[in-house]
């Protein structure tokens, strides 16, 4: 029986071993995790993550042959494969801050694995990583007269959240990279073999390491590109009287554009997009590519004016003082289906909101914990409401955050009749039917559509 330990149990290592543990009853899976909490989370039917599906999944294979444990060199001395999903945010200190990944983690990691290693391992690189990371891991593996021997191959996950379990289920492709020499084919292999239970073969793709580690920078970096280029293009449609969302479905009708990820937003969030942008320009930068580097920051500085210009549109249209007045936040994930906050655009909204002493009301669905842990220091701006209609009630404003499908379906004139007039609606999401909101009374702003007032 082979044998997987996973270090990480996090929103990439969890759900994927769920789902290889269910797919293959014949391979044990351990994950592992230095954080207590999280472990003792996935061994009860409250998961420390929320996504839609996930508890079927693991319920199917939990005890039988999916086991989760804060023994991390047990886990690590049993294994045949070791797939490592820890962090790996973006530096805050020293050389390359704000830019480079921390990869102190995944050092820690492999000097704990050569540390406590009695036989040979294929290491699998889950976490995003940085070109030619596996290169210095193979350094520390190797490093002194251990015999044992270690082969590492990058299998990046390119599962989106909300939507983990059908991108695992039925994933576009799977890339496997590995050395071009016998072991390294070998390794390849067999991980394909596991991989090949379930998904077909001619999806599973192989390359050479460099090539799988930095495919996965560059695949997000492209459908962030795409966010920042529709959302670049919101902003001349609102100064053109264009539409964004016609504009959207006529370019993505042509077959080589393509219709997804054209939702101008807000803003893209999440814990991916703008620390692998970064990388990339981090690692552009360190070999010297200077205009490859500004190219790429480009899509997160795009990111940004959108956040910006998002409140910027709430302060001017509200006569140019929020100061005081009650604005209901309606989400606060980064996108809907999840609760992860991280990097979710609400945050710098949020912040920028209460900058100009507005209070604030904040609802999601799911989110409402880490919300909370997210901006201690506007506690005593801050109010939480998980029913977005107590959270409207005596508001000024109203701004839609997250696409959350329950925000289509609310009684929007019930809202409107508890709010302070004039009543605004900002919809970060172009998510409502705008026409239909104006005439039951709302001020209505939307991304890329424009401003409908009775004011003027
Ligand atoms: C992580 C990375 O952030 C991302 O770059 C990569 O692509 C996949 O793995 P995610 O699963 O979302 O993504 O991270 P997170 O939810 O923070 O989980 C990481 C887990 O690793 C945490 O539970 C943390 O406790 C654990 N960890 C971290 C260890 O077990 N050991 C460590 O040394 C460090
Ligand atoms: C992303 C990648 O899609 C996934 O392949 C990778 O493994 C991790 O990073 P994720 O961050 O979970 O996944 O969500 P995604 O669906 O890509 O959305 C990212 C952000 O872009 C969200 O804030 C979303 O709201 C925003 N977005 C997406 C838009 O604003 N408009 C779009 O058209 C699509």
């Amino acid at each position: 029986m082979i044998k997987i330990c996973c270090i990480g149990a996090g929103y990439v290592g969890g759900p994927t071993m769920a789902m290889i543990a269910k797919q293959c009853p014949d391979v044990q899976v351990n994950v592992v995790d230095i954080n207590e909490t999280r472990i003792a989370a996935w061994q009860t039917d409250e998961l420390p993550i929320y996504e839609p599906g996930l508890l079927d999944v693991v319920k199917e294979a939990r005890g039988r042959n999916l086991f989760f444990s804060t023994d991390v060199d047990q886990g690590i001395r049993d294994a045949d494969i070791v797939f490592v999903s820890v962090n790996t945010p973006t530096k805050t200190f020293g050389e390359g801050a704000g830019c480079a990944s921390d990869l102190q983690y995944w050092e820690l990691c492999a000097r704990r694995i050569k540390e406590v290693s009695t036989s040979d391992k294929i290491i699998v690189e889950k976490s995003t990583l940085p070109v030619r990371t596996a290169e210095a891991m193979e350094r520390v593996l190797h490093a002194g007269d251990n015999p044992v021997h270690f082969e590492v191959l990058s299998n990046p996950e390119f599962l989106a959240e909300g939507t983990a379990i059908e991108d695992l289920e039925c994933p576009d492709r799977v890339l496997i990279g590995g050395h071009e020499t016998a072991t390294g084919q070998k390794a390849l292999q067999t991980l394909a073999e596991i991989y090949a239970t379930w998904i077909p073969r001619e999806r599973i793709l192989t390359t050479n390491l460099w090539s799988s580690e930095l495919s996965k920078l560059t695949a997000n970096a492209f459908l962030a590109q795409r966010v920042s280029s529709i959302n670049a293009i919101s902003a001349l449609c609102e100064a053109t009287g264009a539409d964004v969302g016609e504009v959207a479905h006529a370019i993505g009708t042509d077959s080589r554009i393509g219709p997804k990820f054209l939702k101008a937003s807000i803003g893209f969030g999440g814990s991916c997009f703008k620390k692998d942008i970064l990388n990339l320009v981090y690692l552009c930068e360190t070999y010297g590519l200077k205009e490859p580097a500004d190219y790429w920051r480009q899509v997160v500085l795009m990111n940004e004016y959108q956040e910006r210009r998002f409140v910027t549109t709430m302060l001017h249209s509200m006569f140019n003082t929020i100061a005081n007045k009650r604005i209901a936040v309606l989400g606060f994930a980064f996108k809907a289906d999840t609760g992860d906050t991280r990097e979710s655009p609400a945050i710098k909204v949020c912040r920028e909101l209460a900058a100009e002493h507005a209070t604030l009301v904040v609802s999601d669905p799911e989110a409402m914990e880490n919300a909370k842990l997210e901006m201690p220091e506007l506690a005593d701006r801050i109010e939480f409401e998980e029913d977005p209609y107590k959270a409207a009630a005596g508001a000024h404003a109203v701004a839609i955050l997250t696409d959350w499908r329950l925000y289509k379906e609310l009684d929007f004139q019930r809202i409107f009749d508890g709010m302070q007039k004039p009543a605004f609606l900002f919809d970060g999401r172009n998510m409502l039917d705008h026409d239909a909101l104006f005439n039951m009374g709302f001020e209505v702003y939307s991304i890329g559509k424009g401003y409908k007032s009775h004011l003027r």
